[in-house]
Order: C-alpha cells, then sequence, then structure tokens
C-alpha cells in the first residue's frame, strides 16, 4: 500500500465459472433440457457422443467416459496391474487423488519434486527418484502418473528416464485442459 492513497480493496476470484459458462449458457441449457427430456442419467447418449467427439479429438481409437477424475487414475493404474510392491512416481505438488489412487491399488506413492514453472515433473528428480528406489529394491518401479496442471503441457525427455516399462504417462488427469498433451520426446 502506497502512502497517501487510497486503497480499494477487491474480491478477485480464483476460478469464475459464471464468467466462462455465458459464453456458452445457451448451448448448456439446450443440452440439458434434452438430457432431461430423454431421461437417461446414466450413460445416456451425450456419454457415447462425447467419447466419440474425444477420441476423435485427441486422436485414439478410443475415448471413455468415467464418473471423476479419480477413477479414471484409478481405471488407469488398475489396467496397468499396479499393486502391492509396485512404487509409482508422482508430483509432490498435484491434487489428493493422484496418491488416493495409488494407495487403493495397493501400492506405494513416491512423491517427486516438481519444476517451479510449470508445476509438473521435475525430469532430473524423477530419474534420481526411479535410481534410487530401484537401488534400494524394496519396491519396483512400476509408473509414472505425470499430471499436468493448470493447462501446462508436460515433456519429458527420453534420456531422462533411466526406467520405462510399465510406465503410465498420464496427461491432465482431471481435465484441467483436455488439449495439454503430455509428450516424450
Ligand atoms: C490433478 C487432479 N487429479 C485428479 C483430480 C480428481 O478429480 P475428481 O474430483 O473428478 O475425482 C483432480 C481434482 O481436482 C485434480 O486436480
Amino acid at each position: 500500500m502506497l502512502k497517501g492513497h487510497p486503497t480499494k480493496i477487491m474480491n478477485i476470484p480464483f476460478v469464475d465459472l459464471a464468467q466462462q459458462q455465458q459464453r456458452i449458457r445457451a448451448d448448456l441449457d439446450r443440452r440439458i433440457g434434452q438430457v432431461l427430456d430423454h431421461g437417461a442419467y446414466i450413460n445416456g447418449p451425450e456419454v457415447a457422443e462425447l467419447e466419440a467427439r474425444l477420441a476423435a479429438f485427441a486422436g485414439c481409437r478410443h475415448a471413455i467416459g468415467v464418473s471423476s477424475g479419480t477413477d479414471a487414475l484409478l481405471a488407469a493404474l488398475m489396467a496397468k496391474g499396479i499393486g502391492r510392491g509396485d512404487a509409482v512416481f508422482l508430483p509432490s505438488f498435484t491434487f489428493t487423488a493422484t496418491a488416493e489412487v495409488v494407495l487403493q491399488c495397493g501400492a506405494t506413492p513416491v512423491f517427486v519434486e516438481v519444476d517451479a514453472a510449470t508445476f509438473n515433473l521435475e525430469p532430473n528428480h524423477l530419474r534420481e527418484a526411479i535410481v534410487q528406489t530401484a537401488k534400494i529394491g524394496q519396491l519396483r518401479p512400476a509408473a509414472i502418473l505425470a499430471v499436468t496442471l493448470f493447462s501446462v503441457s508436460l515433456r519429458i525427455t527420453r534420456q531422462s528416464m533411466a526406467w520405462r516399462r510399465n510406465t503410465i504417462y498420464s496427461c491432465s488427469p482431471m481435465g484441467h485442459k483436455v488439449s495439454a498433451p503430455a509428450t516424450i520426446t
């Protein structure tokens, strides 16, 4: 505060969903109205439509709709057979669900320091964590949950990966932005 200058206090919301909605509000109302009309609230035609459009957008064969971001992470770990004795590497700065699903599978979360600019996994720390875990030998380095926060794309160089077999590269698990890719170069 500068001496002699009047102070004006403003509340700036961290997220302003109402403002975002304004641009698409008419479409939202129309589509929600359609769901109410046909009454198929669970796994209705909109889910199939979203899956098809997302798959086309992402350029992959399938997109599978699940009930939450947490379930999406859990399903990915289960599909890879992650369980007891496995180490899963994840950012030290992330939402609790990232570690929660690892524990739900019976595996052990290993937190890795993040890059100060992107909040993504820092590749050198990641490599070190993998190497150390393998060296200690109590856990099998099994997977990487490479969360991309705040729509910032993730880049991990192949050289930084000392151990890559059976790893999971997960992009924007909760969908901060679907188009923030995790790229391995
Ligand atoms: C990075 C990240 N992963 C997972 C989740 C969990 O998503 P959901 O609340 O839909 O289960 C969140 C939620 O904010 C998240 O930010």
